[in-house]
């Protein structure tokens, strides 16, 4: 395997890192407060760049398209689904029912494209690497992307750079577009239009006059598909009291007042797993945020029956699956190391501050030593803004719209932490005045305590952290994108391929890759190097799901 080839193959994003947290909070912050303002020369000169729609309508044959959103987390994951997808044909069913499936002539990014934040080099190694080396020696697809909101914190600049300059391409394939939304015109009288909500605000009037226009050269009885950066029918559902998620604002002011039709099939990314929803008249909104990045859980939050009449008819991985990973965040101190950091840090801090009013006398037992670590807490300012400070940053983590929950599970949580705080402190004591035989008070016995306090703090605090997600996710069915972004589960992977046949009818496939390669053989194929994987555990694509959408009014 050649050095480049080493580099480039990124693990899972650690999110309980304290670097990748400290400096995602900062990104999300900045984007939230600023985004709207510090982007407007770039937005605005992307909206002056001249774009119609994309025809692909005379494509002979049957059309494909994939699909595939969420992308450029870990290698394995990522590049499983680009080489999949890559594959001359792709064939599931048996004898009696045989599908065989083709790469698409055109790729679709639905959002997402790049974790944790977006650089020029991130897009590089996390994703148009991979699907550079995927497709090597193989006809490239034309590739178009909108921008989800990992796309979008660093105002956009990294992503205009990398699909919106159709001088330099994508991993060897054309890209066309020059802003960051798009309509394509489809054979058999389909379009798809694919919209940029920024940080989930509304359509800018640019983006509103480009689809105007793209409406106005659509037949009356043309069919639409539409793809936007994330599931708000789910969202809604999910936290009904949270504004900003009302899916029908948007939804219906595009029907209604811009394309003034219904649309046909929602597609998006944005929760990583595949869910599908139908109505009675055939709508599907179709989840399919498996391109590369961690699983979100299927099971939590319960989102089965959505409003409008819209019913769960598919879901990968499924629930049972789903609900028997979340255990895994009993690990969450193995699976997360570097976040022990954090946790040694507030332990230490919290055992040191505490133990600055202590004598030798209050320490004798631990009835005394928890009677005058109180006393410590109420009588020394610091010592009780401090603790204070932690157990208000917990209470702020909590996932839950209902305020006095808010406050109770944040309260229990952030107790726990400190009652683990004063445990670990008060073990430390023992360990170092009667272990060690060390004098109370010594420079020796203080750092011997310090040095104990860390190692302890470290694998207790991401222990009660683990215990607490997995009980949110599996009683309350909260903190599902924190108790799953924590097990960076690479696996349950998946994307979608459009066939549109020589009738007009749309099918629509969804292929999973249950469990992807941890091993890869550099090789080469059309003389461009690639991969091949070389891992006898991993399952090879399967269809989990497919539907056909009629060609009928
Ligand atoms: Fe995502």
């Amino acid at each position: 395997m050649t050095k480049e080839a080493r580099v480039s193959q990124r693990a899972m994003v650690g999110w309980y890192d304290p670097r990748v947290l400290m400096q995602s909070g900062y990104q999300v912050a900045i984007s939230n407060v600023f985004g709207r303002f510090s982007d407007t020369r770039l937005i605005e000169a992307l909206a002056t760049q001249p774009q119609a729609e994309f025809d692909y309508s005379q494509c002979s044959g049957d059309f494909w398209l994939d699909y595939v959103a969420d992308v450029g987390d870990g290698w394995n994951s990522t590049y499983a689904v680009a080489s999949a997808m890559a594959q001359p044909t792709l064939e599931f069913g048996d004898a009696g029912s045989r599908e065989v499936t083709q790469p698409g002539r055109v790729l679709v990014f639905g959002g997402d494209e790049v974790y944790p934040y977006p650089t020029r080099n991130e897009y590089e190694v996390r994703t148009e690497g991979p699907y550079r080396h995927a497709f090597a020696g193989q006809p490239r697809p034309d590739v178009f992307a909108i921008p989800g909101n990992h796309d979008w914190y660093d105002g956009l600049v990294a992503f205009s750079r990398t699909y919106c300059r159709p001088e330099r391409g994508f991993a060897g394939g054309k890209t066309r577009q020059t802003r960051s939304y798009f309509a394509l015109k489809l054979p058999a009288n389909w379009w798809l239009a694919a919209i940029d909500l920024q940080l989930g605000s509304e359509l800018d009037e640019p983006q509103v006059k480009y689809f105007q226009t793209v409406a106005s050269h659509m037949d009356p009885a043309a069919k639409l598909i539409l793809c936007v950066p994330e599931p708000r029918w789910i969202y809604e559902a999910a936290y009904p009291s949270h504004s900003g998620y009302e899916e029908e604002s948007t939804t219906r002011f595009l029907e209604d007042q811009v394309f003034k039709r219904k649309v046909r099939v929602f597609l998006t990314g944005d929760l990583h797993f595949y869910k599908r929803h139908e109505n009675a008249a055939g709508v599907q909104k179709i989840t399919s945020g498996g391109g590369g990045a961690f699983l979100h859980p299927t099971h939590a939050p319960e989102t089965a029956r959505l409003r409008h009449g819209f019913e769960q008819r598919a879901a990968f991985p499924d629930e049972q699956t789903s609900r028997r990973l979340s255990w895994r965040n009993f690990l969450f101190p193995l699976i997360n190391p570097k976040s022990g950091w954090l946790y040694a840090f507030l332990y230490a801090m919290s055992a040191w501050l505490a133990s600055a009013r202590l004598q030798a006398a209050d320490v004798v037992d631990l009835p005394t030593a928890l009677g005058a670590a109180l006393n410590a807490a109420i009588r020394d300012p610091l010592n009780g803004m401090w603790l204070l400070t932690i157990l208000s940053g917990f209470i702020f983590f909590t996932d839950t719209h209902v305020r006095a929950w808010r406050i109770i599970g944040g309260s229990f949580h952030g107790a726990m932490h400190l009652a683990a705080a004063f445990m670990v402190g008060w073990c430390a004591l023992l360990l170092t005045v009667r272990g060690l035989d060390l004098h109370y008070g010594s420079v020796a016995q203080l750092l011997a305590a310090g040095l104990i306090t860390v190692v302890l703090g470290a694998i207790a605090g991401s222990f009660i952290l683990g215990v607490y997600l997995f009980i949110s996710v599996r009683l309350f069915g909260r903190h599902a994108n924190e108790a799953f972004s924590a097990l960076r589960i690479q696996d349950y992977k998946q994307w979608l391929r459009l066939r549109i046949d020589a009738s007009g009818a749309l099918t629509i496939f969804a292929i999973a890759i249950e469990r992807v390669p941890r091993r890869w053989r550099a090789t080469t194929r059309g003389g461009e190097p690639t991969f091949s994987a070389h891992d006898a555990r991993a399952t090879a694509p399967r269809l989990i799901d497919r539907v056909k959408v009629s060609a009928g009014p």
